[in-house]
């Protein structure tokens, strides 16, 4: 059995959850269509090159923000709130004492911004505040598409997920779940935590770093639907990719789509409650050979092998990618069975 890291429950600094995120963008009109009318994020702010999004019930300015580009789109970079500014220069010393560059920066719409990359090499943002907005989560007759409440977790897939959760859990960071293949015994997914539910930031063993989905939380199933139904009247129907489901490891409903630009974003209600010192991490086996989810099927093959590149970042290989089951694999092999008798 692999030996999982340990949480340092007395970090350098505190991050206190996964906050936003930045993606670049081929056509920002039709991007803004998809985040609006289907995902049911407000536009907060935008100019000529850059749209600032937000959840229904955020007041924090942006937790997605869309940047025009030409080039292949990219996501430039993942961000995490720490508690206060004092903990921003809290966590530039630690960095420059482990010798980990990180930079303050300006950037728009938000307080002190401290930019470093993790050891898989995920660009990361820390800031303490940003602008305030309104809060919109009683303004009903404004709500559409999934009326996407607030970024609740984005995950990554990382050569080595071990390594880079160890980073993020002497940071403070909680093992929620992990996944498990009993055969080899190998971790090969971390999700760890920092506010009360299980995610913030999710690990699973691919190439990388390339940045995987963000999620968005829902207030209810029929949320889910309603982005459903309007995805296919906006001719969006081909971008959603898999489910409505339910993850097989304690996990929410969900409901993952792909947006013009390639970017995924899960649709999933809101998670358990995880906060008593004496939650232990969950073991959660996996066997490549089957379903992981409750029921529906398994994630389709785009799913598994597609991701998001980060601009500039090399990617690594691990030594050994595995082969999760597919949708497409799971029915072919069910066909083969049927025919079989
Ligand atoms: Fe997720």
């Amino acid at each position: 059995m692999t030996e999982l890291p340990s949480t340092n429950f007395n970090p350098p600094f505190n991050i206190t959850r996964a906050s936003h995120l930045i993606f670049t963008a081929r056509d920002l009109k039709r991007s803004r269509d998809f985040y609006t009318e289907v995902m049911g994020l407000i536009v907060s702010d935008e100019d000529a090159d850059t749209i600032w999004l937000r959840g229904v019930e955020e007041i924090a300015h942006h937790s997605l923000t869309l940047k025009r580009t030409t080039d292949r789109p990219m996501c430039e970079r993942v961000g995490f709130r720490v508690f206060s500014d004092e903990d921003l220069d809290k966590a530039k010393s630690h960095f420059d004492r482990i010798g980990i560059k990180a930079d303050f920066v300006e950037v728009p719409h938000q307080g002190r911004t401290l930019h470093f990359s993790d050891p898989a090499g995920t660009p990361v943002e820390l800031v303490a505040t940003m602008e305030r907005r309104p809060r919109m989560y009683t303004k009903i007759h404004q709500h559409k598409g999934a009326g996407a409440l607030r970024m609740d977790h984005y995950q990554v897939l990382v050569p080595d997920v071990l390594a880079n959760a160890r980073f993020y859990m002497d940071l403070g960071f909680r093992i929620s779940d992990y996944l498990y293949v009993e055969g080899p015994g190998v971790v090969v997914g971390t999700f760890l935590h920092r506010k009360n539910n299980p995610w913030d930031i999710v690990f699973l063993t691919r190439s990388g770093p390339r940045f995987h989905h963000g999620g968005y939380v829902v207030e209810a199933f029929e949320d889910i639907v309603r982005a459903c139904d309007v995805a296919g009247n906006l001719g969006f129907g081909d971008r959603i990719e898999h489910g409505p489901g339910r993850h097989g490891h304690q996990h929410a409903y969900y409901l993952y789509v792909r947006d013009p630009d390639g970017h995924r974003t899960e649709l999933l209600l809101p998670g358990i409650q995880l906060i008593d010192i004496d939650e232990a991490p969950l073991k959660c086996p996996v066997d490549p050979k089957s379903n992981s989810n409750l029921w529906g099927l398994p994630a389709p093959r785009s799913w598994v092998e597609e991701a998001t590149s980060f601009a500039g970042v090399t990617v690594k290989t691990p030594p050994v990618e595995g082969s999760p089951m597919t949708a497409e694999k799971y029915l072919s092999e069910k066909k083969a069975e049927a025919v079989m008798g």
